[in-house]
């Protein structure tokens, strides 16, 4: 189906219609595939450099060039295939990307001294631009680039303008190639959802087509075609990502899929007993459950040093996972709970591995020498994308909503040895913190991310009716994030702290003092080792 918006011919595609977006390195670019999926359209970030055959397998809809930290000037300047620029596909350049397109086809760059960094009012000259349709000939934008356009291409026409930059978006509506140099993604653009959607929808004339029930159903069939009769094995954590993998597996193969779950002993109160009967009640998933707790505290005993418990933790899962799956007969392959941005950030030009600061254990490590294929069915969905396929598979919310939890649990949370008392201890502690904060969780904005309470071997001097005390420490967490990798500390009202802390010092054999914990990550991390 062909129609015109303001004189742009726009074709209406396919649902399972895919905008490529070539990543130039910035921060944000998957923030436009975040965009991108919540206007219904199945992203896909690619590096910048793909060759055009790579793109081409996915038929893109569009193509949009991120933004990216480097100037576009100089002749050693990141490039993508020029075969891109030919394509006919409807592009949208955004910073980075404006500025590469501009040096492509024929326009001026100019360094600016300064950087323009920070909002910035953007002021339309044309109002019928198809990009801007329902935008208000002023609104907020949000800028941050180095080099500034001072000639459009030939066939282009400038669109906006900000007080620092004469030309702050351009189209050639024959071609379909926009550009601005401002960020539609970030939400400090006022109009930039509406933006990005004009562009999509209108433009390159994508229906918002792509739905998390449809991609279920596409999911399921994948894997059967995988794993044809084989048998398939998963380690349950309880999180949501490995509970939504193994659903879809079983969905896809039935009784073929055993789940082993590993109870470290290391659990918060009630959870290991409440995993097991949610996924073998509600989602009837074939699950061993495996008691190890005796062996992990014997693998700790007199372990102080946090990075050795992670290390013993992880190498004691994998041993247990191998014995148990060596009694289930011809098993091909291992479900993973991979994300999409685990699999991006391996591909992101520049990307370093960086200073190891914690060694992260997560189930489903595979011993390489059980040599299994994998499935990993979530390897394309951003993380709110899992729950929502959680929820379409009928998960309990106890599950879709948990909060995250480290893979070696409260072993982390005790400073020190980790005995079985001092479980007990940081058990009980962390049950009052989480109850307290849940029960109020309805009136506190934003909601906290991630509470928590830790076991000090601090010890301090108390008084108790009559009597003087010398009980340890526990320090209580709550933060704020998006995603873990930085977080703020969650300004909870005095009156639940107080609740907090006098439960926890009067109900909790051992405490008689709580500390709260009012540091962000940076320069502190999340756990306390
Ligand atoms: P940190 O302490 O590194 O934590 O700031 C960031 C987020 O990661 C969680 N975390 C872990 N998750 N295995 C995991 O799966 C681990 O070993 C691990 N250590 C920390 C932490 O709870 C927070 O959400």
């Amino acid at each position: 189906m062909i129609r015109e918006v303001a004189g742009v011919a726009t074709s209406v595609q396919a649902p399972t219609a895919t905008v490529v977006i070539l990543d130039f390195g910035s921060q944000l670019s998957q923030l436009i595939a975040r965009r991108a999926r919540e206007a219904n359209v199945y992203s896909e970030l690619l590096p910048y450099d793909t060759p055009w055959e790579e793109i081409a397998k996915r038929e893109p809809a569009a193509i949009v060039l991120s933004g990216g930290p480097e100037s576009a000037l100089g002749d050693d300047a990141l490039d993508c295939d020029e075969r891109v620029y030919a394509s006919g596909v409807p592009l949208l350049g955004i910073c980075y990307g404006m500025q590469i397109l501009v040096k492509r086809l024929g326009g001026e760059l100019l360094r600016l001294g300064h950087s323009e960094f920070g909002p910035a009012q953007l002021m339309l000259d044309r109002l019928d631009s198809p990009l801007f349709l329902g935008v208000p000939p002023e609104s907020r934008v949000w800028m941050s680039h180095g080099d500034s356009v001072t000639a459009v291409p030939p066939g282009f026409t400038a669109l906006a303008h900000t007080s620092r930059s004469a030309v702050a978006a351009m189209s050639d509506d024959t071609r379909r190639v926009y550009a601005t140099l401002f960020h539609p993604e970030v939400v400090h653009t006022e109009a930039g959802t509406a933006i990005l959607q004009n562009f999509l929808h209108t433009i390159a004339g994508i229906a918002p087509a792509w739905r998390i029930d449809s991609w279920v159903e596409d999911a399921i069939e994948k894997i059967r075609a995988q794993v044809g009769d084989a048998n398939v094995l998963c380690a349950l954590s309880g999180g949501v990502d490995s509970a939504v993998a193994a659903t879809l597996v079983a969905r896809a193969i039935g009784k073929q899929l055993t789940c082993i779950y590993v109870d470290t002993g290391l659990m918060r109160k009630n959870e290991s007993a409440g995993v097991v009967a949610a996924f073998r009640d509600i989602l009837h998933l074939n699950v061993v459950h495996v008691d190890a707790s005796e062996r992990f505290l014997a693998r700790l005993a007199g372990i102080e040093d946090p990075e050795e418990k992670r290390i013993r933790i992880g190498h004691e899962f994998i041993a247990i996972f191998e014995e148990e799956s060596k009694k289930i007969p011809d098993v091909r392959f291992l479900v993973q709970g991979t994300l999409y941005p685990d699999v991006i950030e391996s591909k992101t030009p520049g990307s370093k591995a960086g200073h190891k600061i914690k060694s992260h254990h997560n189930v489903g490590g595979l011993p390489e020498h059980m040599a299994l294929g994998l499935v990993e069915p979530l390897r394309t969905l951003f993380k709110d994308e899992v729950r929502q396929a959680g929820r379409v598979l009928g998960l309990p919310d106890a599950i879709v909503e948990r909060q995250p939890f480290p893979g070696p649990g409260l072993a982390v949370r005790i400073i020190g040895e980790v005995t079985r008392e001092r479980l007990a201890v940081v058990r009980e502690a962390d049950w009052i913190v989480t109850s307290e904060i849940d029960a109020a969780a309805g009136s506190l904005s934003p909601r906290p991310w991630q509470y928590f309470a830790v076991l000090t071997p601090v010890r301090s001097v108390g008084v108790m009716g009559d009597g003087r005390t010398y009980a340890n420490l526990v320090g209580v967490r709550a933060i704020t994030s998006e995603d873990g990798m930085t977080a703020d500390w969650a300004r909870l009202p005095h009156e639940l702290l107080e609740r907090i802390s006098s439960r926890i010092v009067n109900e909790v054999r051992g405490v008689n003092r709580v500390a709260y914990d009012i540091t962000s990550k940076p320069p502190a991390t999340v756990e306390w080792e």
